[in-house]
């Protein structure tokens, strides 16, 4: 457990001040994709709970989605660019192995001047630890009245053909810390890693390699280890009944629902209860993440801006990061009085609304020149 609640310098409890999201523009039905590849469509949609994946055309990559999401955030935060003291961009679609990410998008933003700026990877929980990073800048008082712009932007593709290949997806969340309007995130924390080889994509490759399996495993070891420190000696179900959602990172939903399930059994629960628990507290959470397909460091925070809408003020919620390799972290949140408005929605709305499908030989031709890391 990490409790910054005595340490905290800064006077002013920090959280997210405001939101904004990017959705690419183009779209394939996970039913085409099985079309496609000679798979019946259940398994992509009923078992795996996928719908749509979220594409981006050539000229669109993990860059433009931040950019875009970045400025949706500061149009709804109410001080000035100059007022930005750090750009945190986690991400797994860096172009570069030197020039973090974040100096693309500082450039397109002109955020230039006395701004730490850099990228964060640790697979899909890069966003989370640049989010943490920045809440601990703020409670450190280094940041000396100064807001923290971040972002989580992915661009996510397999090689075709792989079994991975219906939870593609893309998007991108951006969160400015500062005063908490939106939500503010408690100082303690659950982290929980323990090196593993579940997924990952060596230097020059273009697709990461994915042990699917383990990957599973590793996904709900980490909830089990998360989940059991929140909850400690305490009643689970009392516990558990504080919360008014419960988010995850979403590889894919059906994995999401897997670990829940699977963490009732560790407590002894029926089946039963723990289908209602994730349905009382999860599925409505998974409802973006199953149009836009795993975003990687953005798929949990896709997931958090979906349950922040309409929340009363002091709802609390829970956030679950995972990030192979493997690393993850369990956050609590708590509603601010701008998630009832939860202008972000509009952000989703719009870039849905817009977004055209893809065809089978639309995908064929966009899947010949891309490259994970465009
Ligand atoms: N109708 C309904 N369900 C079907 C089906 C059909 N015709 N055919 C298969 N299924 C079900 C299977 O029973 C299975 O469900 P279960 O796990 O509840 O038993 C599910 O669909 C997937 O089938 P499976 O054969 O296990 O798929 P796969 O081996 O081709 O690929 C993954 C599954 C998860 C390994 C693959 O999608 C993957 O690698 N995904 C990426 C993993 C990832 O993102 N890891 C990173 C973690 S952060």
């Amino acid at each position: 457990m990490y409790d910054w609640g005595d340490k905290r310098m800064s006077n002013t409890p920090a959280g997210i001040a405001s939101i904004g999201i990017q959705l690419p523009p183009l779209f394939m039905p996970v039913t085409q994709l099985a079309k496609l590849r000679g798979v019946d469509p259940n398994k992509y949609t009923k078992g795996l709970g996928c719908k749509d994946i979220a594409l981006c055309p050539d000229g669109h990559d993990a860059v433009s989605l931040a950019v875009g999401a970045a400025k949706r955030a500061l149009s709804r935060w109410d001080r000035p660019l100059e007022d930005i003291g750090l750009i945190a961009l986690g991400t797994e679609s860096a172009k570069d192995m030197s020039r973090p990410l974040s100096a693309w998008v500082a450039e397109e933003l002109g955020l230039v001047g006395a701004v730490r700026s850099y990228e964060v990877k640790h697979a899909c929980y890069g966003g989370t630890l640049a989010l943490r990073q920045a809440l601990e800048w703020n409670w450190s008082g280094a940041s000396a009245g100064k807001a923290a712009l971040v972002i989580a932007s992915d661009v996510a593709l397999y090689s075709r053909r792989d079994p991975g290949e219906p939870t593609q997806g893309a998007g991108a969340v951006a969160m400015i810390i500062d005063e908490p309007e939106v939500a503010s995130v408690s100082a303690t924390s659950f982290p929980f890693s323990s090196p593993a080889f579940d997924f990952w994509r060596p230097v020059g490759d273009s697709f990461p390699s994915v042990d699917g399996q383990l990957s599973l495993d590793c996904y709900r070891n980490a909830v089990s280890e998360c989940f059991g420190a929140l909850i400690g000696d305490r009643d689970a179900r009392s516990v558990l009944s504080e919360y008014g959602a419960m988010c995850f990172h979403v590889p894919f939903p059906k994995m999401v629902k897997k670990a829940v399930l699977h963490f009732g059994e560790q407590l002894g629960w029926s089946a039963q209860e723990a289908e209602r628990l994730y349905r009382e507290k999860v599925e409505d959470t998974l409802e973006w993440n199953q149009l836009t397909g795993n975003a990687y460091t953005a798929s949990l925070w896709i997931s958090v801006a979906r349950a922040l809408v309409g929340l009363r003020e002091g709802t609390r919620i829970t956030a679950f990061s995972y990030g192979s390799g493997y690393g993850a972290e369990l956050l609590e949140l708590t509603a601010g009085p701008a998630a009832a408005s939860a202008q972000w929605v509009s952000d989703v709305e719009q870039d849905l609304d817009a977004r055209e499908p893809v065809d089978m030989g639309g995908y064929e031709t966009l899947r010949g020149h891309a490259r994970a890391s465009a």
